[in-house]
């Protein structure tokens, strides 16, 4: 396979920076090619720029049309088209990033933002003119995986945990940009307690996230239910009949 890996940690030698190393060691070992976006040793620029319409104000509204439009596809700078070219090339992402408040760090966020754009990460069309996302898109047919280590025990993000549950924590990641734009999502790998781990606690992590790298190729993914299957009506509201009585994040999920 070929393994796109997103790594967002200002520091190579943390303990993200060791299960990264290792996870690629073993990767290569086992026959794949990898390619990384490691964003800070990158210095990937997070910021979408402005681009200057001029200060007319009866342009102001196509101002902010333009300005999503100049984000999409075939007007991009060489930075962003080069890793739209390693997203198209891989048959796994795989997304690793400490959980900086409740979500990945805004460096990251900032690949998504600058390289999922319009005509390539969302705003594309069927012949029939229904959109392509949520488990279609530029991107179907890709594997995807999330790696996060955590400051919060598994307690924390267990069933009744306070921080809600893992799934729930990273929805807006998985289902809102990863299966939006068309990937099967893998079970994430979590890495909980991170600050307190020892030398004894590591080999564990290690080890648990070597055996999920094994599984990229054929873990099952998340069942997420698709947006063109049937299962939403006209509105994107899941049917009646579906989930009954429940509500929440978890609907979208087949169970
Ligand atoms: C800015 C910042 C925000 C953080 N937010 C959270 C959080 O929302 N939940 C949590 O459990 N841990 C949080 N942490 C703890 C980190 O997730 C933890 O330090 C990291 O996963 C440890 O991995 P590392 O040693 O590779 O950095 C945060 C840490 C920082 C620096």
């Amino acid at each position: 396979m070929n393994i796109l890996w997103v790594y967002a940690h200002p520091e190579p030698r943390s303990l993200n920076g060791s299960l990264r190393d290792a996870a690629l060691v073993q990767l290569r070992s086992d026959g794949h090619t990898v390619e990384q976006s490691d964003l800070y040793a990158m210095q990937w620029n997070p910021v979408v720029q402005p681009v200057d319409y001029g200060h007319d104000p009866a342009e102001r509204f196509k101002v902010a049309t333009a300005s999503s439009k100049a984000l999409a596809a075939g007007m991009q700078t060489p930075d962003i088209v080069a890793e739209q070219q390693k997203l198209l090339r891989a048959d796994a992402v795989v997304l690793q990033f400490p959980l900086w408040w409740f979500s990945m760090p805004a460096i990251m966020k900032g690949w998504v933002d600058r390289v999922f754009v319009e005509g390539f990460g969302y705003g594309i069309r069927r012949a029939d003119g229904r959109s392509r996302r949520y488990g279609d898109g530029t991107l179907a047919g890709k594997r995807a995986m999330v790696v996060v280590s955590m400051g919060g025990s598994e307690h924390t993000v267990s069933p009744r945990g306070i921080n809600g549950e893992l799934d729930e924590m990273l929805y807006p990641i998985q289902h809102g940009i990863l299966f939006y734009t068309g990937m099967s999502v893998l079970p994430p790998v979590l890495v909980a307690s991170a600050d307190r781990m020892t030398e004894t606690d590591y080999p564990a992590a290690e080890s648990e996230l070597l055996q999920r790298v094994k599984g990229l190729p054929t873990d099952e993914p998340i069942p997420y239910r698709t947006q063109n299957g049937g299962d939403y009506d006209r509105q994107f509201v899941l049917r009646d009949d579906l989930a009954p009585e429940d509500t929440g994040v978890r609907i979208h999920t087949e169970r």
